[in-house]
């Protein structure tokens, strides 16, 4: 079990990032708490400059922040000093040993070469390439390069690491073991992970808490617990008395979709097993089954999405990354890459 605790590690009061007339964060308001959370939304949504502006890499346009209680405005230095950040971007040089690479990247943050390089040799040990850390970075894989830009942002300890779509284009085992990593950053390591992803699957898997966005906006942030109690359901199969029972559970203020004998009940509060129990014997109906339906994180984002008002068909639409949905954001002519 993870242990809870309030503290804030990053807090942005209506962020906004405009480039040119392109709004890329829209006014966000964004508290995230120690622990591991994933930036979750499909391209173009904002996710890789939301990370640059907290790092004080590009100037927000208006709005404020700060990171681990430092002002992302003004002591960007600070922060980045404090955080490891691991880019989108392939930020590597190809022409070194991945373990010099590894090396340099504390080097920059101002440790002693002697210091960098034995710190250089744990961080590639923790990433799984210990074996491999003399070859050169030309000769590495996708998954290997990922590992070593992982290595690259943990090289000085951070409390935080900030990850930018940390298994994009990596295999099914290479997606493995860096999520793996991520993981255990955040369970054994006891350090903070903030994870962009477009993959549900991922940030599941890494991360109990979502920032979701969508467009620049903020569509929803919390515990992904909390989150899916949005939608979680009661089931239950009736035997007698179903439409008795439905009107009943209506008038006691629940929500109730019927299929036949089936019903699914939109959990409402602790007590909504009991008020079930309640209507199912004033009416004499018997209820057969009773049990949690508990939404996925793909569903929740269906739900969050179609209250949020797009006309969203499946995650995977939204999500998948079509090329198409970025050229719709941005024209080319604006920059709009991202990844
Ligand atoms: N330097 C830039 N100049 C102009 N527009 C930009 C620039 N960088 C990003 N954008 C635009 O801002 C929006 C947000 O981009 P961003 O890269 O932050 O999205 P993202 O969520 O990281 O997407 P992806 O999943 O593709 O990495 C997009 O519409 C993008 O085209
Ligand atoms: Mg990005």
């Amino acid at each position: 079990m993870r242990t809870m605790s309030n503290d804030l590690i990053i807090e942005t009061q209506e962020l906004t990032k405009s480039y040119g007339p392109h709004v890329a964060l829209d006014k966000l308001s964004i508290q995230i708490q120690r622990g591991s959370t994933g930036l979750l939304g499909p391209n173009g949504a904002g996710k890789s400059t939301f990370f640059k502006t907290i790092l004080g890499l590009i100037q927000a346009t208006s709005g404020e922040g700060s990171v681990l209680g430092h002002d992302i405005r003004t002591e960007g230095l600070a922060i980045r000093s404090q955080i490891g950040y691991m880019p989108e971007y392939d930020a590597l040089d190809d022409n070194m040993d991945a373990i010099h690479q590894v090396r340099y990247s504390g080097e920059l943050l101002g440790m002693n070469p002697v210091v960098a390089m034995s710190r250089a040799h744990t961080a590639m040990e923790y990433v799984g390439l210990g074996e491999l850390r003399y070859r050169p970075i030309s000769s590495f894989s996708t998954g290997m390069k990922q590992a070593t830009k992982l290595a690259c942002s943990i090289i000085h300890d951070p409390q935080l690491i900030i990850a930018d779509e940390p298994s994009n284009g990596l295999d099914a085992h290479a997606r493995q073991a860096m999520l793996t990593t991520l993981s255990n950053m955040v369970n054994a390591g006891n350090r903070s992970v903030l994870m962009a992803s477009h993959l549900m699957e991922d940030v599941e898997q890494v991360c109990s808490n979502i920032v979701l966005l969508h467009k620049g906006k903020l569509a929803a942030q919390g515990r992904i617990e909390d989150l899916k109690a949005i939608d979680r359901e009661i089931e239950i199969h009736v035997w007698g008395m179903a439409s008795e029972l439905e009107i009943a559970l209506g008038k006691e203020g629940l929500e109730v979709r019927r299929e036949g004998r089936m019903m699914r009940i939109r959990h409402d509060g602790d007590k909504t097993t009991h008020r079930i129990l309640k209507c199912a014997a004033e009416t004499g109906a018997q209820i057969r089954r009773m049990h949690e339906y508990e939404a996925s994180l793909e569903d929740l984002f269906l739900v969050i999405m179609e209250r949020f008002g797009y006309g969203v068909k499946s995650s995977e639409d939204l999500l998948a990354s079509p090329i198409e949905a970025r050229k719709v954001d941005a024209p080319e002519s604006m920059g709009g890459s991202g990844a």
